[in-house]
């Protein structure tokens, strides 16, 4: 009997731990607002697991605990121990229980996963394209226009089909829980369905070179009208054609156009590149010890073959070396679409000579 009454004891310590763990879980690991469909069953999973942490660790440190203060040795009781040689009924049920508890997590987020990755109906795909360290997105089925920001309607599934032009980059919102990488040469999809409108942070979640933590982005998510209007708003931007060389070259720039904004400043803050302010007709001093001028042939040079000449104070191998063929296949589009030959770098160099 007075055996019995440990055990009555014990289970009430590790019940009110359990719950006062758990509690405790809420504020120290407060997970951030759910703002999308996805985020449901995860929290549901974090919510299991949370109680499954905290009744373990309550199950070993209150006996731990209550035998160390409760079956303490007296002061004059020098007696050994009874002997034990194992017990086969424990032993064979915390194999048993560990098993099945973690077979069953693992169907469960089997479960999960399965459920927010298949496809949903009356889906919108969105394209995303992060490069170093800047994202874009396009939108196929809204007439193709490129954003620099994800602008989303709420309570539709989103499929977004990523890739990424040089590393490895990784899309991650908290607020949506999930979380996907995108793979250089190859297309990763992932699948959110915002519940609320509002603005969320999209953040690169894979360290990728030295702007890695200047990666992100703005999502907005917008009721149905709200999303139409924006993107009547973007379908109504001007063709290249209509634009003046200074006007598209400060497209080019944008995330939207090349993404020189990653590392190109235009009000004189430092980047991984030099800012563009006061950029033309300055003297530059070479990592070789030269100096030059910043003029056109220059300036098309640092765009083509960015290692020639390396402006002092910066690295090498930082700048895409394939502008060339970028810029080259952009033109031809363009061409294709609206008959015009445009001359992306006289663009960028116009752009440039605003920026005294
Ligand atoms: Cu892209 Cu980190």
């Amino acid at each position: 009997m007075r055996r019995f009454r440990h055990f009555i004891i014990v289970a009430v310590l590790v019940a009110l731990s359990t719950v006062g763990l758990r509690a405790l879980f809420s504020v120290i690991l407060a997970l951030p607002r759910a703002s999308s469909a996805e985020a449901i069953p995860i929290d549901a999973l974090f919510n299991g697991h949370y109680w499954m942490i905290a009744f373990l660790f309550s199950l070993i440190m209150v006996m731990m605990l209550y035998a160390l203060f409760v079956f303490r040795r007296p002061a004059d009781d020098d007696s050994d121990g009874p002997y034990i040689h194992g017990n086969t009924v424990l032993e064979i049920g915390w194999t048993i229980v560990p098993t099945v508890v973690v077979l069953g997590f693992g169907v469960w987020g089997a479960i999960t996963l399965n459920d927010i990755t298949s496809p949903k109906p009356n889906e919108m795909t969105v394209n995303v394209t992060g490069q170093q360290w800047v994202w874009s997105f396009a939108y196929p089925e809204q007439g193709d226009f490129a954003s620099s920001e994800l602008v989303l309607p709420v309570d539709r599934t989103i499929v977004l089909k990523m890739t990424a032009e040089d590393v490895i980059h990784s899309f991650w919102v908290p607020e949506f829980r999930v979380k996907q990488d995108l793979v250089p040469g190859r297309e990763t999809t992932l699948r959110i369905t915002p519940t609320e409108a509002g603005e969320f942070a999209l953040r690169c979640a894979e360290i990728c070179g030295l702007n890695h933590t200047q990666m992100v982005a703005t999502v907005r998510v917008l009721d149905a009208a709200g999303f139409q209007a924006w993107v009547d708003a973007e379908n109504a931007a001007p063709a290249f054609a209509d634009m003046t060389p200074e006007d598209r070259g400060a497209f080019w720039h944008s995330a939207e156009g090349l993404g020189c904004v990653a590392c190109h400043s235009l009000d004189g803050a430092p980047g991984v590149g030099p800012t563009w302010q006061g950029l033309y007709g300055r003297q530059e001093e070479l990592e070789d010890g030269g100096t030059v001028t910043v003029d056109d042939p220059y300036i098309t040079t640092s765009i083509i073959d960015p290692n020639a000449q390396i402006t002092a104070g910066y690295l090498p191998n930082l700048m895409p070396q394939n502008y060339a063929d970028q810029i080259a296949a952009l033109e031809q589009e363009i061409q294709a679409a609206e008959g015009v030959d445009i001359d992306i770098i006289a663009d960028l160099i116009a752009f440039i000579k605003t920026l005294e």
